[in-house]
């Protein structure tokens, strides 16, 4: 993937896709918002969002995943930078490149680390010189998912997944993401889960991470991560596309540590032993047909980067 910056003054920042380690739910609350307790790990998958001053708004797609990119207002990224410039007095338009090898719609908050990128590209083609706790305010604005990416490695995220905590995590993981064809959309899995809850009566316990993933994290155990993986999502996922069961269980009858449905879906997250072993679950994974692409990354990774300034 290249950004070449094609405007003169370009600013480019690259930004890591996140997978959930454990998403616990709480109940709904009155704002349409759930509780959270859950572990973030960015990993090595990245889009990068370059800005330049141009004569209007406008969204220039490009990348693996150019096609999924809404070109519109409701591009998360070209909220972030207006938010920038109503809350630091600037009075221009900009053109935004967004290079996609994030899925879009996956459950890997592809559209929340454009966002968070584009807070970053802004603060330095503006020359703002606005600190972490402004950028994650405004981040919080945005979207739940959009907190993160601007620090990336493993943190434990609570409130609505705002509000984040970093977490001890020892050595590289190595991940399989099983991508679909067709996006799933966050808010109808969350309303798929309240309508699942509703029909058995289950209550609903206070969201909390389990100590099986941190000490699996500290200790740097990929087999014991495997088994910590849980996302209350998955079940509303599955509801909602009875494959991805097919899928996830295929890929740990081929060799998995563990398997899950990332965040809100449909991108279904494997961690193996090794960089060997997920060469060969993909294999696997291709051979099986149950997916339209793999893709194999590492974790944890560093969050969104100013790769090219202006002056470059
Ligand atoms: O915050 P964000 O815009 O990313 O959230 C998208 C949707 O996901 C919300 O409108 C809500 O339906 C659901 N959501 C939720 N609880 C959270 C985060 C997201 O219900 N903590």
């Amino acid at each position: 993937m290249t950004a070449a910056p094609t405007l003169p003054g370009t600013v480019t920042v690259r930004v890591p896709a996140k997978v959930n380690l454990q998403l616990h739910v709480g109940a709904l609350r009155p704002d349409g918002y759930h509780d959270l307790a859950t572990v973030f790990q960015a990993v090595s998958l990245h889009d990068e969002v370059s800005v330049a001053r141009w004569d209007g708004w406008q969204v220039v797609p490009a990348g693996t995943y150019a096609d999924g990119i809404p070109t519109d207002e409701d591009n998360l990224a070209v909220r972030a930078a207006k938010l920038v410039a109503e809350r630091c007095g600037v009075d221009e338009s900009l053109s935004i490149r967004i290079d996609k090898d994030i899925p879009v719609a996956g459950g890997m908050a592809g559209g929340s680390a454009d966002a968070a990128a584009a807070l970053l590209a802004c603060d330095q083609l503006w020359a703002l010189g606005l600190d972490r706790d402004e950028l994650a305010e405004m981040a919080a604005v945005l979207g739940s998912d959009v907190t993160f990416p601007l620090s990336g490695g493993t943190a434990m995220a609570t409130g609505r997944g705002e509000q984040l905590a970093p977490v001890l995590a020892r050595g590289t993981f190595h991940w399989v993401f099983a991508i679909s064809d067709e996006g799933l959309s966050t808010p109808a899995v969350y309303a798929e889960l309240d309508r699942m809850r509703e029909e058995s009566g289950e209550s609903v316990a206070e969201p909390q991470v389990r100590p099986d993933l941190m000490a699996a994290l500290r200790q740097g155990d990929a087999a014991a991560l495997g088994n910590a993986l849980h996302n209350d999502l998955e079940p509303a996922a599955f509801s909602l596309r009875p494959d991805l069961r097919e899928l996830r269980d295929a890929g740990v009858e081929f060799g998995a540590l563990g398997g899950i449905v990332s965040g809100s879906g449909p991108t279904v997250a494997f961690v193996t032993e090794s960089h060997e072993a997920a060469l060969d679950l993909s294999v696997s994974l291709a051979a099986a047909d149950l997916c339209r692409d793999l893709r194999r990354a590492k974790g944890p990774v560093h969050g969104a980067q100013v790769v090219a300034g202006p002056r470059d």
